[in-house]
């Protein structure tokens, strides 16, 4: 990792649609993801409330590009790419 990179950030939206639309799971699957591949160190979650988007979510966003309608084959579609990212996290699951 370059040392002048952070934690690459995971902002999850934990307003009542958006965890109920589907942000519930993806949470639980962020952080499988995570523990699986050991990335705690190179990954900051962070949760955020509504953000007044609810018709597109559930929303999150990845290294600040935001990502609206996540399901969970999108979610694992989005991790993998980051597996294949000049980030060198793992995404093969
Ligand atoms: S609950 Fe996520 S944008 Fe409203």
């Amino acid at each position: 990792m370059n040392p002048n990179e952070g934690p690459l950030e995971i902002v999850i939206c934990l307003g009542s649609s958006c965890f109920a639309r589907g942000n519930s799971e993806n949470l639980a699957t962020i952080n499988a993801h995570v523990q699986r591949h050991g990335l705690k160190a190179s990954i900051r979650m962070t949760g955020k409330l509504c953000q007044d988007e609810c018709m597109q979510g559930p929303n999150l966003s990845i290294g600040g590009k935001t990502y609206h309608g996540v399901t969970e084959a999108k979610l694992r579609e989005l991790l993998e790419q980051l597996g294949k990212s000049s980030r060198g996290l793992h995404g093969t699951d």
